[in-house]
């Protein structure tokens, strides 16, 4: 498909997601508006939304490879979308979003008392730079191109056993530091170079 009418489709298929119900998820907020004192704002990217497209891919790849992970997790999940459609796909028991600005997150739970009541999802305001996942059932954790490398690492590095105990996938969209999910011995189930997108687990 042309990549100009791809974007128009998703963009289409986004404001609908939005209007139907009663959010709104667009706009950007660049990095040096985004409100947290976390020391690693300097790795942060700006807020925006992923397309519905991708999100919706990513669930399904995994479902294709035979993987159903119980509980969805945005980490860096501004004001929610990710979480919102995940719900919309009933495959989930549980969907948390981790996001270290306030603001954000008090935006997405506005939309959450709005048009998502019924479903079992909850906004976090954390760093990833310092969350622990603890024990908790298989997780997808999503992940649209929220932070650079250092905060990358980290977020590995402090969760490596708990990704490896409950074989959690990484589920990233717009995957700019794929190469430290190799480098951190994560193992690639899936990606498509040109959407530049990838599934990842430990063995
Ligand atoms: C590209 S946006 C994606 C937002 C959301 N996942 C979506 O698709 O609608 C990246 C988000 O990650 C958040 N973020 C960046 N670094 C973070 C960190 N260390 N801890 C928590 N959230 C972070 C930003 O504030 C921003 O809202």
């Amino acid at each position: 498909m042309k990549e100009a009418l791809l974007r128009r489709m998703c963009a289409l298929e986004d404001r609908w997601f939005d209007i139907r119900h009663g959010i709104d998820t667009t706009g950007v907020v660049p990095r040096e508006f985004l409100k947290t004192d976390s020391a690693y704002r300097k790795d942060a990217t700006a807020y925006h939304a992923a397309w519905c497209r991708s999100i919706r891919i990513l669930i399904q790849k995994c479902a294709a490879l035979g993987i159903r992970p119980e509980i969805f997790i945005d980490i860096g999940s501004g004001k929610g979308k990710p979480c919102f459609y995940a719900a919309t796909t009933n495959r989930f028991r549980r969907i948390i979003g981790l996001e270290f600005d306030a603001s954000l997150v008090d935006q997405a739970n506005v939309f959450l008392k709005k048009g998502f009541a019924k479903y079992p999802i909850e906004f976090l305001h954390a760093d990833a730079a310092s969350y622990e996942l603890g024990a908790m059932p298989q997780s997808l954790i999503f992940m649209f191109n929220p932070f650079g490398a250092e905060v990358m690492r980290l977020f590995i590095h402090n969760n490596r056993d708990a990704l490896r105990t409950y074989k959690h996938v990484i589920a990233y969209s717009n995957d700019m530091q794929q190469g430290v999910l190799g480098e951190l011995g994560m193992r690639q189930l899936f990606r498509d170079p040109v959407r530049k997108m990838s599934l990842w687990q430990y063995e």
